[in-house]
């Protein structure tokens, strides 16, 4: 095999304002729903639902507490303070583009302000104007789990259609002060996970409404407000910044069929048919007949407005993002197999894959079966804006990783995605996630070690906070420098 990579590969690293930054009361920032997540030692890191998990009570110890030990997000790796340092490793690194979000309490720190918080526009300006000094593309998420807190505690997050409007008047703000350094756009960061932990996505409590269903309600409500955004932000940017670009992101969950009994066959399909659900609002600007039946049938009202589904239709995105690190399985036997874990899902082991040590199952072909489904059924470029492995990296005396199992999973699906592309899927670039080690989104650990840089910190925040190139560095830029061929030699 050779590389089929197109020239202009976008070869990148990704992370995310709230997982990195730190610094999560300066020069005016307001707490964001990521400053309320906990490290929780004492829950065990597979029990993803209750790591996810924020209570009413959570958020009140929260607001009383400045403590950094416990909430790993409030202090992040401090890229705050370090962005050109880091900036400059990345360039080593031969990244063509970096993905990183702006925070939304940064700029308005309760979020329905009028004015922006100067401060926090001019850090993203600088880390812009850095990345551009540098010739590294930035590719930027307008939301990845970082809403003000102040939303949730006083509209009812997303569910309130009045945070639409708030979120829009942030939306234009950055892009007019950004737009001369950035193209390339993300609205939601895996829209798709409202339901999976709908406090950090849509600032839904659980214990707010008094049945399954009423909290399955509101967040479809909630999830709708997004979509209107979504393509609001797509249209303002459309308009002022003409040449741009807007990418939906989606988790994509790819699940197969545990045998060939059609009922199983019925269950992956209603699985996958769920995942395509929100890129095909986002893609084709209409909701599937299906899920517009089941609201029906479950009788919940989800509130339109005039207008919206011509918004929707009207501001489709020009890309498909997405992330992908597992694939899934389902059996109607389910009760009876083996279950493995992922900050997605549970759900039935693979009996052909091998796990990493969260339990995520890791499956390079599903990375290509996902490329081929995705393209074929919407005919946009795609780009993959995260992919990596989680482990537990030991730092040498020399100051190294000899993190080979990071090497191996990368060069399978980086192998992947060159045969999809072989076989004719539009890929413009592929971001690995936490390119540098930062705190896990479901987890709070910093022990779960993404980066092709490794990051002197522990758990509980202890450490020199240094950065230091792992084995996979080398290998990564060499990958890059060469747009794959390395690969195959
Ligand atoms: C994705 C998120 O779901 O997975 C990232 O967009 C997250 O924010 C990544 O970090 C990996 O998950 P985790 O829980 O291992 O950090």
């Amino acid at each position: 095999m050779k590389s089929y990579f197109k020239e202009e590969f976008l070869w990148g690293g990704a992370i995310a304002a709230n997982q990195a930054e730190g610094a999560w009361k300066k020069d005016g920032k307001g707490m964001s729903v990521a400053d309320v997540a906990q490290f929780k030692p004492t829950v065990s890191v597979k029990d993803y639902k209750n790591q996810w998990k924020v209570t009413l009570e959570d958020i009140a110890k929260a607001k009383r507490t400045d403590d950094v030990v416990y909430y790993p997000k409030r202090r992040g790796i401090d890229f705050y303070h370090r962005y050109k340092e880091d900036l400059a490793l990345f360039k080593e690194l031969g990244l063509k583009t970096l993905r990183v979000s702006i925070s939304w309490p940064r700029i308005f720190p309760n979020g329905d302000e009028t004015e922006p918080n100067e401060k926090g526009l001019a850090f993203y300006r600088d880390v812009f104007e850095e990345m551009r000094r540098l010739d590294i593309e930035p590719l930027v998420t307008l939301s990845h789990y970082e809403m003000p807190l102040y939303l949730v505690d006083n509209y009812d997050g997303w569910v309130s259609r009045k945070v639409i409007a708030f979120f829009d008047h942030f939306a234009r703000v950055v892009v007019d002060e950004y737009k001369d350094l950035v193209t390339y756009w993300l609205t939601f960061n895996e829209i798709d996970s409202v339901f999976r932990h709908p406090f950090t996505t849509v600032g839904v409590v659980e214990e707010k409404y008094d049945s399954k269903e009423a909290t399955e309600e509101a967040i479809y409500q909630a999830l709708h407000h997004q979509f209107v955004a979504s393509a609001l932000a797509t249209e303002y940017i459309h308009k002022v910044s003409p040449g741009a670009q807007v990418g939906a992101m989606l988790t994509k969950r790819m699940t197969y069929p545990e045998t060939c009994n059609p009922q199983d066959v019925k269950l992956a399909l209603a699985e996958n048919r769920e995942n395509h659900f929100y890129s095909d609002v986002q893609v084709f600007g209409e909701y599937p007949q299906h899920i517009l039946n089941e609201w029906r049938e479950k009788g919940y009202q989800i509130h339109f407005e005039d207008g919206d589904e011509t918004v929707l239709k009207e501001h489709t995105v020009d890309y498909l993002s997405f992330s992908y690190y597992m694939s899934m399985v389902a059996s109607v036997n389910a009760d009876q197999r083996d279950k493995v874990g992922g900050n997605i899902t549970a759900g039935v082991k693979n009996p052909y894959l091998e796990t990493s040590e969260w339990d995520w199952q890791i499956d390079p072909t599903g990375l290509y079966i996902s490329l081929i489904d995705l393209y074929d059924r919407y005919r946009i470029p795609l780009f993959i804006v995260e992919n990596g492995i989680g482990a537990q990296d030991v730092l040498t005396a020399d100051k190294t990783v000899v993190d080979d199992y990071r090497i191996a999973y990368f060069r399978e699906h980086f192998k992947a995605m060159n045969e999809a592309v072989k076989d004719g899927v539009d890929l413009m670039g592929y971001t690995s996630w936490g390119v540098i080690d930062i705190v896990s989104a479901s987890t709070s650990q910093m022990s779960k070690r993404y980066g092709f840089i490794y990051v002197d910190a522990n758990d509980y925040g202890e450490g020199s906070f240094d950065r230091y190139k792992k084995k996979s560095f080398d290998w990564y830029r060499e990958v890059i420098e060469t747009n794959g061929k390395s690969l195959f030699e």
